[in-house]
């Protein structure tokens, strides 16, 4: 079981820089990636819709014999609820939520918290509850902001466009006097750079990518998980297969990779 892959999965490419992370982190790990490109973006879509596409990604992966899944999509991981938990009897399910709550509420303690992410990450108000539970007296203002993923996946970055909509989104008074901004959305990590800029350095940015390989690599430790083969063979799977998305997971993987189309939805 220890050497079997690390299952990741996301709307569609932004869930690479969780796996581009936890290459980095666990460099003995297969991965093999599911982006539901048919279907994204995620975040538009309704929570019935997310947790029907998430079950049956999460049965695919679960026959490639995948030894954890992990939701890269905050917008998955934000409906996930016990029934996409418990499918996989015995496989774990991590999601990109949990690993950045705990991170945060050890200096959340009377602070000022942003979100930012999809429409139905922020809908679903996951952060909040989440936040609030652990520490009452924490402050938690969300916005979202569903223009940065497509442009990101564009290649709009450090560019005078990507600086005016990343201005127009982040200079909303809901987001006044924060003192940490969570970018609840995998494919944020690829501006978090541009958004530091914003606030001079001053804003605590926090982009779960590492946080979430950190935490994997940890239980994967604890529970003798961690692979003994160097074996470095990745998948990446789509369920829509185009030359574009192709080029846009080089980017967000930062290595080259091959897509291959898989039909999961009929
Ligand atoms: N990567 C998705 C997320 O983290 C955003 C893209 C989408 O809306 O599908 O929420």
């Amino acid at each position: 079981m220890r050497n079997s892959p690390i299952g990741i999965f996301d709307s569609g490419i932004g869930g690479l820089t969780v796996a581009n992370a936890i290459k980095k982190v666990l460099p003995n790990e297969k991965i093999i990636y599911f982006g539901d490109t048919e279907h994204l973006p995620y975040g538009e879509k309704s929570k019935e819709a997310i947790q029907n596409f998430s079950k049956k990604i999460i049965s695919f992966l679960v026959k490639k014999r995948c030894k954890i899944i992990v939701i890269a999509c905050n917008s998955a991981s934000s409906v996930a609820d016990n029934n996409i938990y418990n499918i996989c009897k015995g496989i774990p399910i991590f999601n990109v939520i949990d690993p950045v709550i705990t991170e945060i509420v050890e200096v959340c303690s009377n602070y000022n918290i942003g979100v930012i992410g999809t429409k139905a990450t922020i809908r679903s108000q996951v952060y909040e509850k989440k936040i609030k539970r652990l520490c009452n007296n924490a402050n938690v203002n969300s916005l979202a902001t569903p223009l940065l993923a497509p442009m990101i996946e564009e290649g709009f970055i450090n560019e005078e466009i990507s600086h005016t909509i990343i201005n127009n989104y982040l200079s909303n008074p809901i987001l006044n006097n924060i003192d940490h901004l969570i970018l609840a959305c995998t494919h944020y990590p690829l501006i978090h750079n541009e958004i530091s800029n914003y606030y001079k350095g001053k804003i605590n940015v926090i982009d779960s990518a590492y946080i979430v390989a950190q935490h994997i690599k940890n239980t994967l430790k604890k529970n003798s998980l961690l692979s003994t083969k160097s074996d470095k063979e990745h998948h990446f799977y789509v369920s829509n297969y185009t030359v574009s998305f192709e080029k846009s997971a080089k980017f967000f993987f930062k290595e080259d990779l091959k897509l291959e189309e898989v039909s999961l939805f009929i």
